[in-house]
């Protein structure tokens, strides 16, 4: 007897039936970019479909995202004062801690706002940390997104995203965190972040390209899958509640290793390259742009991630594609 695995293909309904990777809305994060000013919506050009906002304009474009039942944001902040210590970053008036207490007194629990806690844009330089002879110096750095973070937390942010690769953030962030009242402030680590190219187009859009130099002396090569496990298990035991790996589309072999190496919820960042070159070639008319942009969320979901942040995650709702 011949074995026939496509007698489980042959109708919708049983594919359907049969599916063993399903995607929810419930997984997806919404990436926002926050500048100051009111009344801007200005559009990102590497990245087609994603703006630059004020508060304003956030506001009402967050309550249309909600009604498509995104309900997690991912917040950048943008366009503030640029210097060598980064103290914009932690100002409780930042744009970001400003936009986090508008978001909050609209919609309250029934948005879950997340801000990105890093330094590289709010820096001359454009590092994600504080530079000493050409050198990211990693304790003071902590201590700035420590701060940076509780601003944040006391403007009412439900969880913060350290992206910077300091060694010893997460605990630093954790104990300021929980020194001053903010124990209930969730902390996702961007625990296996990459040096990567494909990071472009978003620091185009968050004006936070490094000036001189790269960031290999901090943020991870590519080249090393065990060293992630290294990275992650460190930010699980300083006390991280998601970890991330980010990029995702490059790195689906980390992201299942590390499904298989930890329990905490894994989540994934399909960033801003990966967003813009589906959205070229669809341009393009090379690609069928919606048929790729769902077979990469299914392939992060069988990967392993728990969590999906992505630039697509509007437009999907928006046009029904899981539907
Ligand atoms: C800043 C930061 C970056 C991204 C998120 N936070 C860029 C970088 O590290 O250079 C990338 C996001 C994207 O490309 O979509 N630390
Ligand atoms: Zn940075």
């Amino acid at each position: 007897m011949l074995i026939r695995p496509r007698r489980l293909r042959k109708s919708s309904v049983l594919r359907e039936m049969v599916a063993e990777t399903r995607l929810s809305k419930d997984m997806f994060i919404y990436p926002y970019f926050v500048v100051p000013g009111k009344n801007i919506v200005h559009g990102i050009d590497a990245m087609p479909g994603v703006s630059h906002f004020s508060a304003d304009t956030l506001l009402k474009d967050v309550e249309k995202s909600m009604k498509l039942g995104l309900n997690k944001v991912l917040l950048f902040g943008v366009g503030e004062e640029k210097t060598e210590d980064a103290s914009s970053s932690f100002d409780k008036n930042s744009v970001v801690a400003n936009a986090v207490r508008e978001l909050k007194s609209a919609f309250g629990e029934d948005l879950y706002v997340i801000t990105d806690v890093c330094t590289c844009a709010y820096t001359t330089h454009g590092h994600c940390g504080i530079l000493h002879q050409d050198y990211v110096q990693n304790d003071p750095t902590v201590q700035i997104l420590s701060k940076m973070a509780l601003s944040h937390a006391q403007a009412g942010a439900d969880m913060v995203a350290p992206s910077d690769m300091m060694d010893g953030r997460i605990l630093g962030i954790r104990e300021k965190l929980d020194q001053n009242g903010m124990e209930n402030t969730a902390i996702m680590s961007y625990s296996i972040k990459f040096a990567s190219a494909y990071y472009g187009p978003f620091r185009e859009a968050a004006d936070s390209a490094p000036g001189k130099g790269d960031r290999k002396a901090y943020q991870m090569d590519f080249r090393n899958p065990r060293e992630t496990m290294r990275e992650s298990v460190l930010d699980e035991h300083e006390g991280a509640d998601i970890l991330m790996v980010k990029p995702a589309l490059a790195y689906l072999d980390v992201i299942h290793r590390l499904r298989e190496s930890t329990n905490l919820p894994v989540a994934c960042y399909n960033v801003s390259g990966e967003y813009s070159m589906v959205k070229a070639a669809g341009a393009k008319g090379w690609i069928d742009e919606q048929k790729v942009i769902m077979e990469n969320m299914y392939a992060f979901s069988r990967a392993g991630a728990n969590i999906i942040i992505t630039y697509h995650a509007r437009e999907i709702l928006e046009k029904g594609w899981m539907d």
